[in-house]
């Protein structure tokens, strides 16, 4: 297989993360979610992670000319020798036509963009029952994906978990409808360049996972 350079895309709660965790573990290539690089920055208290706060907490997007710089540096960093996993990044068409550039310059161009269908009805309650171990941050559901023991994490086995300030029920309905809105030009760049491959993401997490491996494995 030629080395895969991914980019995984989705509404808000369609399982990117979930999905990517998997992917990066078998493929071994690394995972760049940019929501988890505000969140980062956010909890360092740098002057990018307090610019993004103003953002994410209001459940918008972070500004173009910010976001673009930080995933230009990240692909040019060493390890995306082996490949990448973009996870919810681009997001509009002007972050898929910087996308471009880059991998261009670079010389590393997307493999495939694999699209999680979930629609917009699902989401709000995979968001709140969402919950993230402090120690580790894998990620689960209090329905759907609760851990082996309860109160235990099956990754790393601490016992504190949270949930993410962005999904308070208000910031959910704007982070939704902001991300609808940007999603179909989105999905109409990439199968112009007969790039996209949609998959259902309202299945069980290990079936969402069987429809991108059959994906991966035919490119
Ligand atoms: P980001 O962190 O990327 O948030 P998001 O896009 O809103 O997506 P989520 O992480 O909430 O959902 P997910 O698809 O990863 O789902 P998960 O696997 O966790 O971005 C946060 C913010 O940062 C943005 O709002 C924006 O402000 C800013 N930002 C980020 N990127 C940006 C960009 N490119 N440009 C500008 N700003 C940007 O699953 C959700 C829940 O469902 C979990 O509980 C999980 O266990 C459960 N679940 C998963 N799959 C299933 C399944 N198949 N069945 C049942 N439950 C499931
Ligand atoms: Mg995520």
């Amino acid at each position: 297989m030629s080395t895969l350079n991914l980019v995984l895309m989705g509404l808000p709660g369609a399982g990117k993360g979930t999905q990517a965790q998997k992917i990066v573990d078998e493929f071994e290539i690394p995972h760049i979610s940019t929501g988890d690089i505000f969140r980062a920055a956010m909890k360092n208290e740098t002057e990018m992670g307090l610019e993004a706060k103003k953002y994410i907490d209001q459940g918008n997007l972070v500004p173009d000319s910010v976001t673009d710089g930080i995933v230009a540096d990240r692909l040019a960093e060493d390890d995306t020798k082996v490949g990448f996993m973009l996870d919810g990044y681009p997001r509009n068409l002007e972050q898929a036509q910087a996308l471009d550039s880059m991998t261009a310059k670079l010389n590393k161009p997307i493999s495939a963009v694999i699209n999680i269908h979930v629609d917009a009805d699902v989401l709000v309650e995979r968001l709140s029952g969402r919950f993230i171990c402090k120690n580790c941050g894998a990620t689960y559901h209090k329905l759907y994906n609760k851990p082996k023991v309860e109160g235990t994490c099956d990754v790393c086995g601490h016992h504190e978990f949270y949930q993410r300030e962005d999904d308070k029920p208000e910031t959910v309905k704007n982070r939704i409808e902001v991300n609808t809105k940007l999603n179909t030009p989105l999905i109409d760049f990439y199968n112009d360049k007969k790039l996209l491959y949609t998959v259902n993401g309202d299945q069980d997490i290990n079936d969402v996972y069987r429809e991108i491996q059959k994906v991966l494995r035919a490119i």
